[in-house]
């Protein structure tokens, strides 16, 4: 019995090992599981041979009242950080050093570690004859606090060590937790809070959350909170097994600094390099992102190559870490005020910062979107100032509950646009204003919709909207568009904010003496202007139709329209019905025209821009009159007996027809199958002739 637990104990801590260190899964879960049941089993008959480091002991332990207290054998150091986040960081460090170790320039470059900063908590494991028997927190450096139920349950962490690794030793590391777990977790207390649950937070940060767990009263608690581990440090402690022999001479618990050590012999190590590759083989987990340079050189590679990186990892850092890779050379440069002198962080710019909301404003974007912006007291962070953070849209804005005057934690990793991650409730000023979405457009007062199933508000103004217009006279000059070389951006802006463009007809009214009176506007670039303003006049109807701006009307919807019905005028007097007949042409797009052309002044825009020389050839609409079922609509319906739907379609189209989506009194006639619905009941109600596929073939087949 006592052999087949220890033999259940090795095949688990195998497995988990593989499963959560190597990422490399040995055997399915539910083995896993089986054998964990099984060893639980054998544990409770037998509780004298429950040992610390069996796998059963990383959950379950009791709650706790308190912490006690650990008093660190080697003091846990903090690192001096390079405050200047440029390249010159790397190069003071390694100056630093060169200086203290008296080298002169023609002595060769220092070998160094880089590592990450890992934006966790450091954490001391302590084993005993292979045992993991203590783990701490780093407390103010001298002492911790005992967190070892909370650490046991740690899959990355080992609970005892290969016969290889020296039986007693100190390993430090980070504990932390990844972003896809935190934002997991998050998720789930969301739902708990959701639900009801008292006592229940979500967190601001992976970091937080982490330090949250490691310092959990009950380790049930602890064991669902997703935590990971890095090791970064190793030291010996020639304390052999002071429990056996409490009459230890004081020597016994003197630190050996690992150059020194010769355990039994078998372990030196001179370099740092070698101690990350040591704690790998002994199972603990190791960043692939430590790596050996040379160099103040090396060391600026490496804060570059990582900055480029940072965002793809799959947790924060900080910044990065330099190490001096001799530990001779470590002893030799030692330490100031705790911190030692052979190592230093190099940091990056923050991704996230705290600041306050001193409004929220809502902006419009082209197409009328509403989009509600956090107005910030300017924060520097990820390496630019912001001052704005967008809320996205309602839903968003409700759910971060983000009012005016409160204490917000601003991110912006990598290009990102600058976001809201959380607000700081117990700093909200009592009497915060919920934000609520305006109900008309804050710049042309006109209706703000929000249609169902969308998560935006929109301004219904269109072109008549001052804030739509600057993006909408952009979008008509666009090369794809009528095309207006040098018309750029900060044209514009001049153009709409000097009062001179009001609507798109405005710009062809522009003469020389407006222009020439514009702020570092040459003559030439005036008449340029004015030359391809004459030039867009001569465009194409697919052009046209595209420049206009119409939500959901790109330039594939545009062409065919302009092949559909062959002239402007047909198109604005469309009726939905008629519009669903054109290729691709669906409720949606077929809806957005229509609101479109139903504002007289949408109309207005275009008789002016005609009036102002703005043409195109027209041509006869696309339905080929010739065709024997030219200017007929038809409806199908349910499945008839051979055809498919699209079969059915394109014999109807070959020979002329429209296929529209829905019954109208026009409808030349429905052709229904079986299990035909409420098309065929409309057609009934409205008299249209209900047809079959026998007769579809019939029809078609004078072509
Ligand atoms: S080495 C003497 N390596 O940074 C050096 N620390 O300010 C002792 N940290 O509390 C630490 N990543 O939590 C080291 N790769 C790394 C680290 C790292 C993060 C943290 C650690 C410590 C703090 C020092």
């Amino acid at each position: 019995m006592q052999e087949r637990i220890v033999q259940l104990r090795q095949q688990l801590q195998l497995a988990g090992h593989h499963y959560h260190v190597l990422d490399e899964p040995q055997i399915p879960d539910a083995e896993y599981d089986r054998l964990f049941r099984e060893l639980q089993a054998l544990e409770a008959d037998h509780p004298q041979w429950i040992t610390p480091d069996s796998p059963t002991q990383r959950v379950g332990a009791q709650p706790m009242m308190s912490f006690s207290s650990v008093a660190h054998k080697v003091p846990m150091l903090s690192i001096h950080t390079e405050t200047d986040i440029s390249a010159e960081g790397a190069i003071q460090f390694d100056n630093r050093v060169r200086k203290v170790l008296q080298l002169n320039a023609q002595d060769p470059p220092l070998s160094y570690v880089a590592e990450l900063k890992f934006d966790g908590l450091a954490i001391s494991l302590m084993y005993k004859d292979h045992i993991l028997v203590q783990a701490s927190t780093r407390g103010d450096g001298q002492s911790g606090e005992d967190v070892t139920h909370n650490i046991r349950t740690i899959g990355q962490i080992p609970l005892r060590l290969p016969q290889a690794a020296p039986a007693n030793l100190e390993v430090r590391g980070e504990v932390y937790m990844r972003r896809d777990d935190f934002e997991s977790l998050n998720e789930r207390q969301r739902q708990r809070i959701a639900q009801g649950a008292k006592n229940e937070k979500t967190f601001v940060n992976p970091r937080n959350a982490a330090a949250g767990a490691v310092r959990q009263l009950d380790p049930k608690i602890a064991a669902q909170r997703p935590l990971s581990f890095f090791a970064y440090a190793l030291h010996f402690h020639a304390q052999a097994n002071a429990d056996a022999d409490a009459d230890a001479d004081a020597d016994a618990d003197a630190v050996l600094s690992p150059v020194q050590t010769t355990l039994n012999g078998l372990h030196t190590y001179g370099t740092h390099f070698q101690i990350l590759m040591a704690l790998k083989d002994w199972g603990f987990p190791v960043s692939e992102h430590c790596q050996l340079v040379t160099g103040a050189q090396g060391l600026i590679a490496y804060h570059q190559q990582i900055a480029q990186t940072r965002d793809q990892l799959p947790f924060d850092i900080d910044g990065v870490v330099y190490k001096v890779n001799q530990i001779r050379l470590q002893s030799e440069l030692g330490m100031v005020s705790r911190e030692p002198r052979w190592a230093v962080a190099h940091k990056y710019p923050a991704q996230e910062e705290l600041t306050t909301v001193q409004a929220i404003e809502v902006q419009v974007g082209r197409t009328g979107k509403l989009t509600p912006v956090a107005k910030l007291a300017p924060v520097f962070v990820g390496g630019v100032t912001v001052t704005n953070a967008t809320l996205h849209n309602e839903d968003e804005a409700r759910r971060k509950d983000v009012r005016v005057g409160d204490t917000v934690i601003v991110r912006r990793a990598g290009d990102v646009i600058p976001e809201v991650v959380s607000v700081m409730l117990e700093k909200r000023l009592q009497d915060a204003q919920i934000f609520t979405m305006p109900t008309h457009c804050p710049v042309c007062n006109s209706l703000a919709v929000r249609e169902e199933g969308e998560a935006d508000y929109r301004c219904t103004g269109g072109l008549f909207c001052s804030a739509q217009r600057k993006q909408a006279i952009l979008h008509f000059a666009h090369r794809r568009a009528v095309e207006v070389d040098d018309l750029g951006e900060k044209l514009v802006d001049q153009l709409v904010d000097a009062g001179l463009v009001n609507t798109l007809p405005d710009l062809y009214k522009l003469g020389f003496s407006h222009l020439a009176a514009l702020d570092r506007m040459a003559e030439k670039s005036a008449n340029n202007l004015l030359a391809s303003l004459e030039r867009s006049k001569h465009t194409t109807l697919p052009r046209f139709m595209f420049g206009l701006g119409i939500r959901h009307v790109g330039e594939a919807t545009a062409k065919d329209l302009a092949r559909h019905f062959g002239g402007i005028e047909a198109i604005m007097d469309a009726s939905v019905d008629q519009l669903l007949m054109v290729n691709d042409v669906g409720p949606v797009v077929a809806n957005s025209l229509r609101t479109f052309f139903d504002q007289p002044h949408n109309r207005e825009v275009v008789q002016q821009l005609r009036a102002c020389g703005v043409h195109w050839e027209e041509s006869a609409p696309g339905a080929r009159l010739d065709l024997p079922l030219a200017g007929h609509t038809y409806v199908i319906t349910g499945t008839l007996p051979t055809l498919s739907r699209e079969q059915a379609q394109a014999l109807l189209e070959q020979a002329g027809a429209k296929v529209a989506g829905s019954v109208s009194k026009k409808t030349t006639g429905v052709i229904a199958g079986e299990a035909a619905g409420s098309k065929l009941d409309k057609a009934i109600a409205l008299g249209v002739p209900v047809l079959d596929e026998a007769t579809l073939w019939v029809l078609t087949r004078s072509v």
